[in-house]
């Protein structure tokens, strides 16, 4: 069998994915995994929360649609902005799954179905395909966002989703300023941050993650030509 439920201390549940050997959140604890590595740094501290109408997060990996659940939650309690979530997903194995065990919210429901989702001032939108002729699609359209989850599995199980032309089409799709956040501080992410231009910083972890540190990649400010 494939895939296998986790319970994690926080009270969270995940899966268990064979075919890669790992979990698709903190096998520790899941929810507490989705705020503490990307919804703090990526959107509560990002100076674009409330600069911007629209605030546009790019997922790598729906998973299970944890973070997809977080950032619906949180756009209700923003009083005048709106959340637009896009992701892309090559594999609908784990979220078919998640909702036939009964954990999936309506959100990860009907994204699954519909390939879109909307509700208020939340919409997202599922791109299904491999992330590199993806991101290299989003970019040649022009797109921007204010912060990108970088959550495929690990660089061990999942090496080619870390390599360096992924990290430098990321950093081509984010504003100045905008961030990029990974559970994963390895050498290969750092190094494809630093090779595409963005700032890297580690970002402390709460204990119940059993992790000391999380990545944070800051595009730096465009520098404007003076005359
Ligand atoms: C760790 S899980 C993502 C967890 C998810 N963000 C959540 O909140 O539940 C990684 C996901 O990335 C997907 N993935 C891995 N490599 C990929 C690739 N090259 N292209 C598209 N999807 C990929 C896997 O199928 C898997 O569903």
């Amino acid at each position: 069998m494939r895939f296998r439920v986790e319970q994690t201390k926080d009270g969270s549940s995940t899966l268990f994915d064979a075919k890669f050997g790992e979990c698709y959140k903190s096998r520790h604890a899941a929810n507490t995994e989705v705020d503490a590595v990307f919804f703090a740094p990526g959107v509560k501290e990002n100076p674009w929360l409330y600069a911007s109408k629209q605030f546009r997060i790019l997922e790598l990996g729906l998973g299970l649609g944890t973070n997809l659940h977080q950032a619906a939650k949180i756009a209700e309690s923003l009083p005048n902005n709106e959340i637009e979530f896009f992701t892309i997903e090559r594999d609908l194995a784990g979220a078919e799954k998640f909702i036939e065990e009964g954990l999936a919210g309506q959100e990860l429901r009907e994204l699954v179905k519909n390939r879109e989702y909307k509700c208020k001032n939340f919409s997202a939108t599922l791109i299904c395909g491999d992330f590199e002729p993806v991101l290299q699609k989003l970019k040649a359209s022009g797109e921007s966002f204010h912060a990108i989850f970088f959550d495929p599995f690990s660089p061990k199980s999942n090496p080619e989703a870390w390599q360096p032309p992924i990290f430098q089409l990321a950093a081509d799709l984010l504003f100045p300023e905008a961030r990029l956040v990974s559970y994963s501080v390895s050498r290969i992410a750092k190094d494809g941050c630093t090779q595409a231009g963005l700032e890297v910083h580690k970002i402390r972890l709460p204990e119940i993650l059993n992790k000391r540190s999380a990545l944070l990649a800051i595009k730096p400010k465009r520098i404007e030509n003076r005359p």
